[in-house]
Order: C-alpha cells, then sequence, then structure tokens
C-alpha cells in the first residue's frame, strides 16, 4: 500500500474518457475518498478571475492560495464556503484554469494539498499527472483511454442534452486537437506511467469499465 492502511487508485486520461465518471463512481464503490484535480484548477481560475488577476502574475497566484479555502465535500466544490461547483465548469473558467495549469510554481505548490486526501481506507484520484507526478506511488494505476471518435459521439450527445447542436465532424478535429497539445505541452504533458493499465473504454459502458478495474484491484 502507498501509505499504511491507505489504498490509493490514480487515474489519468484525455479528455472525455470518461475518468471523472468513472473515478467518482468507483470511489462510491469502494467508499473511498475521491479527488477531481481538475476542480482545484478550475476553483483557483474562479478565484483569479474574482480577484481581477491575470493568468501570468505566476507569483500573485501562488500567494493568492493562502488567503483562499479549497474544500470539497464528494462531487461539491466550494471556494471560501461556498458551493461553486456550477461557476467552475463555465467556459471562461475551463479556459483560465488551463492557462494556470501550465504555472509549474503553483503545481508544486498545490501537491501537498492534494496528496492530503490519501485517507483511510483509500482514496481514487482523477486527473492528467495523478499517476505520474502526485501519486508516483499509487497502489493502482489506470489509464482510461478512448478513441476520438468515441470521445467525439460522447461531448456531441453532452452538448445535445444542453442544446446545443453541433457538427461531429467539427467535434472529432477539435478533440485531436487538444489531445496533441495535452501531449506535447511542456510542463506536465498527459503521458502513460510505466505501471498503468491501460483501459480502452470504446464500447463500454460506465459499469463494465468498473469492473475491468475491480478485477485489477482483487
Ligand atoms: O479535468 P478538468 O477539465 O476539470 O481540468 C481542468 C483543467 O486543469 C484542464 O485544463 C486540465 C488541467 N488539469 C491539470 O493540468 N492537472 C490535473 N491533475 C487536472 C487538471
Amino acid at each position: 500500500m502507498s501509505s499504511e492502511d491507505t489504498f490509493t487508485i490514480a487515474i489519468d486520461g484525455p479528455a472525455g474518457s470518461g475518468k471523472g465518471t468513472i473515478a467518482k463512481e468507483l470511489s462510491k464503490i469502494l467508499n473511498y475518498h475521491y479527488l477531481d484535480s481538475g476542480a482545484i484548477y478550475r476553483v483557483i481560475a474562479l478565484a483569479i478571475h474574482n480577484k481581477k488577476l491575470e493568468f501570468n502574475q505566476e507569483k500573485k497566484i501562488v500567494e493568492l492560495l493562502k488567503e483562499i479555502e479549497i474544500s470539497f465535500e464528494f462531487d461539491k466544490t466550494f471556494l471560501d464556503g461556498k458551493d461553486v461547483s456550477s461557476e467552475i465548469r463555465e467556459e471562461s473558467i475551463s479556459k483560465l484554469a488551463s492557462k494556470i495549469a501550465q504555472n509549474q510554481e503553483l503545481r508544486k505548490s498545490l501537491l501537498s494539498f492534494q496528496r492530503s486526501f490519501a485517507k483511510k481506507p483509500g482514496l481514487v484520484a482523477e486527473g492528467r499527472d495523478m499517476t505520474t507526478v502526485v501519486f508516483p506511488g499509487a497502489d493502482l494505476k489506470i489509464y482510461l483511454d478512448a478513441s476520438v471518435e468515441e470521445r467525439s459521439k460522447r461531448r456531441h450527445k453532452q452538448l445535445i442534452l444542453k442544446g446545443n447542436n453541433v457538427n461531429i465532424a467539427n467535434l472529432v478535429t477539435e478533440i485531436a486537437l487538444r489531445d496533441k497539445q495535452d501531449k506535447e505541452r511542456v510542463h506536465s504533458p498527459l503521458v502513460i506511467d510505466d505501471e498503468a493499465h491501460i483501459i480502452n473504454n470504446d464500447g463500454l459502458s460506465v459499469e463494465e469499465t468498473i469492473n475491468k478495474i475491480l478485477a485489477l484491484i482483487n
């Protein structure tokens, strides 16, 4: 075990691979703690937006971390005690989160906060550097993957449900481009850890994907 009595499961993967849904469901089934690391970058982006800072004011952003309080209740996110779960999903905040996630000082400052979620009986942590940087000693590492086409179909469905009809071919191009950027970026690129079990969930339901992970635990 990564630390006495605490079982840590780290899940990485590209955007749209379903890692959020899978990690959340898995933590419920196992009765483990849950960490959505992307929500941390998102809530910091919201705080930066509220304080009218610019994404490249690296030092000020790290300073800001000492002034704000980020907390979670399962999949709900709080900034200074206020529930900001939907605000952090807005497009402008997503874009800002993606920019500040490239700030190395910030990433370093967040390590111990993220690691503090590893508590008894266990943790399911999700996000792009969970297997490689934040929990390199995780007991189980999963790289959840799905083809660009499958991920585009899922995104298309989500957008239709929200009332936005977009061309699926455009989504394929967009997602392929985002993958390229994610893999080629200088800081914390999306890489597959040597110890990670790769699960491609094309055509698999959430339940089937979870069963594959449970089989690995057993
Ligand atoms: O997974 P998400 O879309 O909620 O993540 C929000 C942003 O934060 C996204 O640009 C990826 C980035 N991120 C990161 O750099 N490292 C993580 N461990 C999690 C998310």
